[in-house]
This record gives structure tokens, sequence and C-alpha cells, in this order.
């Protein structure tokens, strides 16, 4: 879908403006961009309380009960989908996960009317995962004034979401953003898991942030704001508290020329236990899955001690019973 064609009005409001009522109550998630760091402290404060230690039951409310989720995912997704349905059930939502292939968007009726039907039916949140930017933002636009959109990947623009678990799992391990190099290898390029992580960790004063890609995958000059690029992975990640390692986003990559292959890119770009040798001693590696084991991920260093990725999994779905409940708090009990 050309978002061109999708858009019938341009809108002069910016998607950091929409995503806030007027009372400061965070209406929608549709972008790190702009988001104060209070209202990011409070997320992460929130999700931790949707926390339990391993073997013991999963935390549930009843906060949510009454309310009714609909999972829109027109991209694949294992994470971001499964938590968020478990999110919702745990707070005691009713939860609808549309199957999009089967739905009657493929006989051609229009993403709003989709909405539309679901919001007639009492939808009071819309999870939202498409491969147009913009969409999250448009859908924002044009529903009931008590409905909320949640952002779950928007083209290469943006992963709200992901920022916040990824910002909560860098929380746990390290004492604070401020003295952090935290170092992003892969196709930065085509990554909302990246953008959304700058705009996080920019926000929360990040001391260095390292995006470190091949030429073929690195970002438009300017493009993500305070962020050093560099080609070449050992610069990138000598003394790196924080390393996450990025999976190349074929679906996004019209031509691959100029991308190394698969073993060229493990040898100059793939994170190994041998590459972290130059990292700080006590670094985490992080990544956003799903991974790639051996293409930017050494397998071995992925199931490692080192690793947080299985944290980061679980936060996924802590961060997302903090997102919805967010959304749904009125004025008077906040
Ligand atoms: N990290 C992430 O968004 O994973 P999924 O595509 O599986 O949701």
């Amino acid at each position: 879908m050309n978002v061109t064609e999708l858009f019938e009005t341009p809108s002069l409001i910016e998607d950091t403006d929409l995503q806030i009522s007027a009372d400061g109550r965070l209406r929608h998630l549709l972008t790190l961009k702009g988001l104060s760091k209070a209202h990011i402290c409070r997320i992460l404060d929130e999700a931790e309380a949707f926390l339990s230690p391993p073997g013991h039951p999963a935390v549930r409310t009843r906060a949510l009960e009454g309310r009714t989720i609909a999972n829109l995912f027109f991209e694949p997704s294992t994470r971001t989908r499964a938590s968020f349905d478990l999110a919702g059930k745990r707070l005691g939502a009713d939860v609808l996960n549309l199957d999009v292939n089967t739905s009657s968007r493929k006989k051609g009726e229009s993403i709003l009317d989709t909405i539309y039907t679901l919001q007639a039916m009492q939808v009071d949140i819309f999870v939202v995962r498409d491969a147009s930017a913009g969409v999250p933002a448009y859908i924002a636009r044009n529903v009931q004034d008590h409905v909320s959109i949640l952002n779950a990947g928007e083209a290469e623009v943006s992963h709200p979401t992901q920022g916040l678990l990824d910002l909560l799992t860098m929380r746990q391990h390290k004492s604070n953003f401020e003295d952090l190099t935290v170092a992003i290898v892969g196709d930065i390029a085509h990554s909302r898991v990246a953008r959304s992580a700058a705009e996080g960790l920019t926000t929360m004063g990040v001391g260095e942030l390292r995006l470190i890609s091949p030429q073929a995958l690195a970002p438009d000059p300017g493009d993500i704001p305070g962020a050093k690029i560099l080609y070449k992975l050992d610069d990138g990640l000598r003394g790196a508290d924080v390393v996450m390692a990025l999976r190349i986003q074929r679906e996004r990559i019209g031509s691959l020329d100029g991308i190394p292959g698969i073993d060229e890119y493990f040898a100059n770009y793939g994170i190994s236990h041998e590459r972290m040798k130059l990292a700080a001693p006590d670094a985490i590696v992080m990544h956003p899955g799903p991974m790639n084991r051996g293409i930017e991920i050494e397998s071995s260093l992925a199931d490692s001690p080192q690793s947080v990725i299985t944290n980061q999994v679980t936060n996924g779905v802590a961060i997302r019973m903090a997102i919805l409940t967010a959304v749904t708090q009125t004025v008077e009990s906040s």
C-alpha cells in the first residue's frame, strides 16, 4: 500500500503531539520521538511491577476488565504479537487477534473501514503493525475519542514498545544511562528497532550511541541525530557497555547490491565471543529477535550469560502491560 494514496489529508500535527492528550496523559503510543523522560520513566517503573521472578505465576490484574483490544498485524510477528496478546489477557481484557490473511482486507476493504468495523464492536485499543510508514498515526487521527492506537512496528520508522523494553532491559543491568556507551550493529538503515532505541536513549541522556553497519546499510546523514555512525565493528565495540545486534531486514531491501554475503557479513559485522573481548568486561549482548544465528550473532554468544535476549522477551510482556494500563487510565484514576 502506498501511503500517499492512503492518506486523505496530510496533517500538520506531529505524531508526538497526537499521542499525548490535553491533560498530559498518554492517549496513543505512536513513537518515542518527543516522549518525555518523565513519561518513559513512569512506563518503565510501572512495567517493573508486572514482572515476577522466574518460576512464579505471571502477574495478573483485572485493570482492563471490560476493555477490548484488537491485534492487527499486517506483517509477521512472534514476540510483539504474543506479548500484546498475553499482556491484554493478564490485565483481564478481551483480546481479538484478527487473522489479517483471512480478513476482508483481502477483499479490498480499506484499513480504516476495518478499524471502523471493529470500533463498532466496541474495540477500545488497536495494536497495529504495518509495512507502510504513517499508518498508526493515520488511524489515530480517525478513531473515536476514547480509542487508543499502539504502534507495534511501523515500516523502518518506529517500534516504540520494542524501544521501551530495550530501555528497561538496559536499566535493569546498568546503573544509569548517562554513563553508558551503546553500540547497535547491523542493518541500521532499515531498522525501526534502532530508530526507536536511539530516540529513547537520547531522551534518557545516553553517554554515547554508536551505530555500526556496512556502508550499504548505514542510515542517511542526519537521519538518527546524536549518534556516531561507524563502518568498522572493532571501532564500535571498543569499550561498549551494551551491544545490540540487528537482523538484516531483507523484506525492506530492494537490491542486495553492496550488501555482504553471509560469511563475509559474519566475519565483519557478526557479534562473537572473540569480538566481545573489545567491549567492556561486563558488557551485555542484546538482540530484538528474530535472530539469524551465525549471521549477525554467534549462536553460543546468544545463549551465554552475557546475553540478555530472553530478558528482553520477558520485559516485552511487562512493557506492553504498562502501556495498555497507561492508555486506559482516566484523569480521575491517574
Ligand atoms: N522484535 C520483534 O518485533 O519481534 P517480532 O517481529 O517477532 O514481533
